[in-house]
């Protein structure tokens, strides 16, 4: 049975794919909605849920590889009294076309910048305002591809590495934020018709944000950096 669902939420990477897909079912379930993008001028879709969902959407930069934007955007926070209930760490990259022989140092640290150090830096800022929310938690957007023991070939090697290391991310930040009370989830989203995943992904966006809203919801305990897929299952490492 589910608990109340999180309803002051903040969502990264929300002007396409999941993460706006995030945004509008947290919205008609009457969430108050903190959507992130890098470009809000140019979110359109975005500002047409504001329109329909009056006094519940607040769109605010935020580009999750830099630190002043970071910065920025932590201090807008700065407001919220009654606390914060869900971070989703969902802004990712994935740069296609690497191979072994001519991998490029500065594709690798984006990528770590973006998957990686963007979802953990942003943990550790809004943890005293989740601590204030009502059974927060954080789900960090992981993925199969970050599966050291389910990895059989070389394919996106930023990409897999780089979830990898978010795997180990979200197990510290539940080390240093289950004591303040905070949950932290990693979960993947299955293979979804987005941007990243393409057009013969296995699932929508819609029902893959579904599933990944009801295990948030229903996870028991004070998850500590469990690694899962959409339905709850315990993913290898
Ligand atoms: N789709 C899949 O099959 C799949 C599978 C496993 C895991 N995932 C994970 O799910 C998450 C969402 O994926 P998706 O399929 O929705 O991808 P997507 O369609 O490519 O969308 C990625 C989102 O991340 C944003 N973003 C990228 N770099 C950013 C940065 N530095 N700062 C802020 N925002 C940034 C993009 O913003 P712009 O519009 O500004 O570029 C966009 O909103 C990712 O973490 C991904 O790794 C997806």
């Amino acid at each position: 049975m589910s608990t109340s669902p999180s309803q002051r939420v903040v969502v990264t990477g929300a002007s396409r794919g999941l993460g706006l897909e995030f945004v509008r079912q947290l919205l008609a379930r009457g969430g108050r909605v903190v959507a992130t993008c890098r470009r809000p001028a140019s979110a359109d879709e975005l500002a047409a849920l504001a329109k329909m969902h009056p006094g519940q959407l607040q769109v605010l930069a935020l580009s999750v590889d830099d630190e002043a934007s970071r910065q920025a955007f932590v201090q807008a926070l700065a407001g919220m009294h009654d606390g914060l209930e869900l971070l989703v760490n969902n802004a990712g990259v994935l740069e296609r076309g690497e191979r072994f022989g001519e991998l490029r140092a500065d594709v690798m640290a984006r990528t770590f910048a973006t998957n990686v150090t963007g979802p953990m830096l942003l943990a550790q800022a809004l943890a005293p305002l989740l601590a204030r929310g009502a059974r927060p938690r954080v789900l960090n957007l992981g993925s199969k591809l970050g599966s050291i023991a389910s990895t059989a070939s070389f394919g996106t090697p930023s990409y897999n590495i780089s979830k990898a290391a978010l795997n180990m991310a979200g197990v510290l930040m539940a080390h240093a934020m289950n004591p303040m009370g905070i949950g932290v989830i990693t979960a993947s989203p299955g293979w979804v018709r987005t941007a990243m995943g393409g057009e013969g992904a296995e699932l929508s966006a819609d029902d893959s944000v579904r599933s990944l809203l009801t295990l948030v919801d229903d996870v028991p305990g004070l998850p500590a950096g469990v690694f899962l897929d959409r339905n709850g299952e315990t993913l290898p490492w």
